[in-house]
């Protein structure tokens, strides 16, 4: 089955509103067709509204970075899926190792906020990945897979086949240190029989799996050649304009 490759940015607490809009003014008129390589920007809530109306007619899809499970309520600080989806943003970053870290979220709280991307029109890309020490014990296999099997629990087959899985290991996050591509592959694959296991193979020959971590123009070729890995999520090299025009072309 032929996966359309999808590089997503994800661009973090960075940038200014300011900066964003000169960058979608550069960017959204210079990637290649959907059809070929789906590109996307995943920003801060506040720089969303902003983007999806300079991205318009575009082929740059717009991202959130994260979600709350209900549509409205007393959530005080939160973001509505609902309202995401009725601002034009297509995608949203699920259980990001940050947001698991910092913000103490758990497999559970991540499966109840990928079932409300869904039932809001998102699309979610959801973020599974060992630390270093899990890494180090040999335990990469375990926490993936368990952690994907509370992550998509009570998902359709539909939903599935339609989701985006990054697998991140969190030691090669921000730190320059990628995983070598076939370490990467193994993983990525993993995700797949993971997904295979919990519905069936045509459902996990449809997903789509991005690596993540310190992905470079320099590097991203070596991870796009793998069979499994179908696309990136990108941080700091997404920051860029230049950048995140090459990753994009690299991928074509
Ligand atoms: P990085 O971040 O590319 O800066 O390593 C990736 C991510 O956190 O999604």
């Amino acid at each position: 089955m032929s996966r359309i490759p999808f590089i997503a940015g994800n661009w973090k607490m960075n940038l200014t509103v300011k900066e964003a809009r000169e960058f979608a003014k550069e960017v959204a008129t210079k990637v290649p067709a959907a059809s070929s390589v789906e590109s996307a920007i995943c920003a801060p809530a506040t720089h969303l509204e902003a983007l999806v109306e300079l991205t318009k007619g575009s082929e740059l899809a717009i991202g959130a970075e994260n979600c709350h499970f209900e549509k409205s309520g007393a959530f005080t600080g939160e973001t509505s899926p609902y309202v995401l989806n009725d601002l034009g943003v297509k995608y949203v970053i699920l259980g990001h190792s940050e947001r698991r870290e910092y913000f103490g979220e758990t497999d559970e709280l991540i499966n109840k906020k990928t079932i409300a991307a869904f039932e809001n029109g998102l699309v979610p890309i959801v973020c599974c990945g060992e630390t270093l020490e899990e890494y180090e014990a040999g335990k990469a296999v375990e926490v993936i897979t368990s952690q994907l099997r509370v992550d998509l629990a009570g998902l359709t087959k539909e939903q599935a086949e339609k989701l985006v899985v990054a697998y991140e290991p969190i030691w090669a996050i921000g730190t320059g240190k990628s995983a070598d591509s076939s370490t990467a592959e193994a993983c990525c694959q993993l995700v797949r029989e993971t997904v295979c296991g919990l519905y069936d193979e045509t459902t996990a020959q449809a997903v789509r799996i991005q690596y993540g971590g310190s992905v470079k123009p320099t590097n991203i070729k070596e991870y796009m050649a793998c069979e499994d890995i179908d696309g990136a999520l990108i941080g700091g090299a997404s920051l860029k304009e230049d950048s995140f025009k090459e990753l994009i072309m690299a991928t074509k």
